[in-house]
This record gives C-alpha cells, sequence and structure tokens, in this order.
C-alpha cells in the first residue's frame, strides 16, 4: 500500500479517519505490514502483504479465492491476444461502464469486487488511478498482478461496509458481483456513495431467467453448496473442480457438435437446461472460470432490468441508462434524482 491511499481509506465500522503505522517497508517504499487504526473507536485493521485488510476471513466469497488463484490471469485482456476470446475484456468494460480510455485519463478509479484485477488493468492502462476492493484472498492475485504499480491499492474489505470515503471517487464500477452478495441493492448504494456527485458508476448482475437460473445451474450449485456444508470448502471445490474440467473438455466438444445436428440439436439444449452445466465458449480456460463461477458460490441471485434501475434510482443516480451488456446492466451519474428513461 503506497501511503498516498490513505487519505481514501476510512473504518467500515464508524467511517473515521485511519492512522497508519508503518512497521516494514517494500523496496519501492510502498508499506508491506503495519496497522491502520481508527480515529473513533480505536478499531484495528492490519497491513499484510502490502494490503489493507478490513475483514479477517472470506466469508461467503471463498470460491472465488481459489479460482481467481489457481487462474489470475486468463481473462485479462493482453493475455488473449491472438485467443479465441481476445477483445472480450475489453468490450465488456467499455460496453458496461461507458468508459472509453480518454474517459478514464487522470480519474481516481475504483472497482468493487475486481477479482484479480482484469478490469483495474484497463482502467489503469488508460491512465486511472485505481483502487480495488474484494473480499476474498482474490486480492492476493491482484497484488501481484500490480506489484510496484504505486498508482493501484488493492483492498481486502466487504463491498458491503467499504472502507472507503465518501464522495472521494470519480468513477465506480462493479461488474459481476452483486449478485454474489446477500444485498445487491446495499451494494450499489455503497458504490454510489464512494463516488463525488456528478462521477459515474456502473454495475452489471446475473439476469433473471438467463443461464444462472437453469434448473441443471441451480442443482449443481445446490450438490456444491450442500458438500461445503457437510464435508467443507476443500471437498465441495475439488468436487466441483472435477465436474469443471468435464465440462470444459469432456462435455464442450459432443455438445457442440450436437448443437450442429439438427435432430441433436434439441436434445442438446435440453440437456444443457436441465441436466448438464456447460458453456458455449471458444476457449476451455474460460469454460473452466464461468463454469466454476455458476455452481460454487454461496451466493448468486438473478435479477430484472427493473429491479436494478430501482438500485440505481434508490441510490440518487440520475441519467440511468441501460447498456448493451444483457438486460441487468447499468450505468448512471451520481448525484440528483433526475432520471431519463432509457429502459
Ligand atoms: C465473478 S468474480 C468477478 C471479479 C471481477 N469483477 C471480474 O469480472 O473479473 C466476483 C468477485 O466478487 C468478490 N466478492 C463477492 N462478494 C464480495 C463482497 N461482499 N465484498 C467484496 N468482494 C466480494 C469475489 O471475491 C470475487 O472476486
Amino acid at each position: 500500500m503506497h501511503p498516498t491511499f490513505l487519505p481514501l481509506l476510512r473504518c467500515p465500522r464508524t467511517g473515521s479517519e485511519l492512522r497508519l503505522q508503518v512497521d516494514e517497508l517494500f523496496e519501492d517504499r510502498s508499506v508491506r505490514s503495519g496497522r491502520l487504526t481508527s480515529a473513533l473507536g480505536g478499531h484495528q485493521y492490519p497491513i499484510v502483504g502490502g494490503i489493507p485488510r478490513f475483514v479477517d476471513q472470506e466469508h461467503y466469497a471463498g470460491s472465488f479465492g481459489y479460482e481467481w488463484h489457481k487462474w489470475s490471469r486468463v481473462q485479462f485482456e493482453r493475455e488473449n491476444a491472438g485467443r479465441p476470446m481476445a477483445g472480450h475484456t475489453r468490450r465488456m468494460f467499455e460496453t458496461i461502464t461507458g468508459l472509453a480510455p480518454a474517459d478514464l485519463k487522470g480519474q481516481l478509479a475504483v472497482e468493487f469486487g475486481c477479482g484479480p484485477g482484469r478490469f483495474l488493468d484497463l482502467a489503469r492502462g488508460a491512465g486511472a488511478t485505481a483502487v480495488g476492493l474484494d473480499m476474498s484472498v482474490a486480492v492476493e492475485s491482484a497484488r501481484e498482478n500490480f506489484r510496484g504499480d504505486p498508482k493501484v491499492l488493492i483492498v481486502q474489505g466487504d463491498v458491503l461496509h467499504p472502507p472507503l470515503a465518501r464522495a472521494a471517487f470519480d468513477v465506480g464500477y462493479s461488474i459481476g458481483v452483486l449478485h454474489h452478495t446477500p444485498a445487491p441493492a446495499a451494494g450499489l448504494r455503497a458504490l454510489a456513495g464512494v463516488i463525488r456527485p456528478g462521477g459515474r458508476i456502473a454495475c452489471s448482475v446475473y439476469q433473471q431467467g438467463s443461464f444462472y437460473d437453469y434448473p441443471s445451474v441451480a442443482l449443481y450449485r445446490g450438490l456444491v453448496n450442500a458438500a461445503r456444508a457437510r464435508f467443507g470448502a476443500r471437498v465441495a471445490m475439488t468436487l466441483a473442480l472435477w465436474y469443471t474440467s468435464f465440462a470444459a473438455y469432456g462435455l464442450y466438444y459432443p455438445l457442440a457438435l450436437a448443437r450442429k445436428i439438427r435432430g441433436a440439436r434439441r436434445l442438446a439444449g435440453y440437456l444443457e437446461k436441465y441436466a448438464l452445466v456447460s458453456l458455449n465458449l471458444p476457449d476451455a480456460r474460460w469454460r473452466i472460470l464461468d463454469v466454476l463461477d455458476a455452481i460454487t458460490p454461496t451466493f448468486a441471485s438473478t435479477h430484472t432490468a427493473e429491479e436494478v434501475r430501482g438500485w440505481f434510482a434508490a441510490a440518487g443516480c440520475r441519467e440511468i441508462r441501460q447498456v448493451a451488456w444483457g438486460a441487468t446492466s447499468f450505468a448512471g451519474v451520481v448525484g440528483g434524482t433526475q432520471e431519463s428513461a432509457a429502459l
């Protein structure tokens, strides 16, 4: 953690400023270990491995920690040059946020649920200073991915109780995250709370009736969650990984073939909907990550466009607009209650 980020951090319990005590520095003079103490209440938060830690466990986000630790750069745009998913991460980021590189230059950006940081990488590449907040040990991978960059801060904390100063950032986004929390609307409100009036926010969540609502996905997610409760997280993740590898390598080819044969197409669709979780993505590494995302999280709610639009309105946004990345991706401007009905 570079000390220049200190003014952006707050105690998540009291909202008060934090005092920094440094124990050890990295060679680049950023803080490797130390402690943050809140002005009110004297709450203490450690800095370990350069990351300020505002939660002492991963809670319900543990499945992601494992996933991102194992595949920490697969979805980074620069790792996909010349591969089947080239351009996807950039298209996704620019479509959902509505932010072109020129909009980000010199801006202070925050990502709620950054994972290993594929979108932080784009914001940073465009010239933004960026803060990534995540609750799982994905923060370790993110920290590695931005090691030595004084303009990126990775924070371990809860998006529902962000340890960040209010109205401090120019832009904020949360992509594929809030549906994995128990209170997505509160997450959106928290995101809007740390953005200055006139700043822009964006969010994308799972859509009701989409793949994530398939009976097959519910079945496998139920089995993984039952295994987690009965045998622990490690056993549950091992089982999920076996299935995922089977889906990504064994199932993909016969299903892809069946989709091309007229008589078999309906059967393939039926199997995917009711019996087998499988994704039709051209890169096996992405198939693994997306099947894991579907079947391992504790929370995976799905939503309607009206709901998400309502979250933005309730968070005091204006110029709320649905963007072209599924029906439940929205962007808006923080402050004021005047809305443009863009649905
Ligand atoms: C599907 S991943 C998306 C990561 C990133 N936005 C991307 O698309 O590459 C969801 C992330 O949200 C994080 N997460 C889930 N609940 C969270 C919470 N309450 N606070 C912070 N992070 C959370 C998980 O740890 C995980 O890294």
